[in-house]
């Protein structure tokens, strides 16, 4: 399935496809405890952030679908898509977190903090979780094009994992502008200052809570493995921050977000996902099944 290409007012190409590739990662093998190349510290970031992925992007469809009546015929087509895409991905992270479950890893701290901070949210009114969606997925969008940018991030990591993480980051680059384009066209009738102020305030949040979360996160995944104190606290400091370093290599494309006239198309990093999809490791691996509808 694709999205469809009619007339459409946002900076998201008129030529863009939304397509849903269908795969499964790693059904038939035991994932290492370590899997990213024996570092417990890049294991437990991202194991970090898959615990949030299962509940986190069906919030996402929910309060994207909530707010779609009256949109274009290009951005109906591509919130079918984006909700296809990450059921998907929800479907994938969710066999993932029970491998490293089946590693000795108990998540279930990891997913009640999600949960928590989700329900807050869900007893805010329905905009609120449009614009927590649309902050978040800007923020994955820019994770992912780092990912698939620096192949070091992912050097060196279990190879169906690191597929699962490289197909996950080319769908949501392909994505990034369905939670945007849904958010202005609910909030059309907003004075621009009014916009601003909102999203920049809830960017700020969720960035925040993003970072504490995730770290917090991978701490008592270590503390699972018998790292703890200063020697875990730095391990995931240097990790994240220093080498490779991609919350700080992301800096930049996330102070774009708070520039006026911003949209995640203002950057067309497609080239990132025709890379990914020529590069070997999308060929290698099972090939897609029949996308099923998102309706
Ligand atoms: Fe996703
Ligand atoms: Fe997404």
């Amino acid at each position: 399935m694709t999205a469809a290409s009619t007339t459409h007012s946002s900076a998201t190409p008129i030529d863009l496809r939304i397509t849903p590739r269908d795969r499964r990662f790693g059904r038939d093998e035991a994932t290492p405890r370590w899997w990213h190349g024996g570092n417990p510290y890049a294991s437990a970031l991202y194991n970090a952030l898959s615990a949030t992925f299962p509940e986190g992007e069906a919030f996402f469809v929910k309060s994207v679908r909530k707010h779609q009546a009256g949109v274009d015929a290009q951005l109906a087509g591509e919130i079918k898509a984006f909700t296809t895409q990450e059921v998907i991905h929800s479907r994938e992270h969710l066999a993932f977190n029970r491998r490293a479950a089946d590693a000795g890893y108990d998540l279930s701290k990891l997913e009640a903090q999600v949960h928590k901070r989700l329900e807050l949210t869900r007893t805010r009114p329905p905009i609120a979780s449009l614009v927590a969606t649309m902050a978040l997925e800007h923020f994955t969008a820019i994770l992912a094009h780092e990912l698939l940018a620096d192949p070091r991030h992912l050097g060196g990591a279990d190879p169906a994992t690191a597929e699962l993480w490289r197909w996950h980051g080319a769908e949501e680059i392909e994505h990034k502008g369905v939670a945007y384009d849904t958010w202005l066209h609910a909030t059309r009738a907003w004075p621009r200052t009014k916009r601003w102020k909102v999203k920049a305030k809830v960017m700020l949040f969720v960035t925040r809570n993003f970072i504490v979360d995730r770290t917090a996160g991978a701490l008592e995944l270590l503390r699972q493995d018998g790292i703890a104190g200063p020697k875990a606290i730095a391990g995931v400091l240097w990790y994240a921050w220093i080498n490779p370093g991609m919350f700080r290599k992301i800096f930049f494309a996330w102070v774009k977000f708070f520039l006026p006239n911003f949209h995640p198309w203002n950057e067309d990093d497609r080239a990132l996902i025709a890379t990914y999809e020529t590069s070997g490791h999308f060929a290698a691996a099972e090939p897609a099944r029949k996308v099923r509808s998102a309706a």
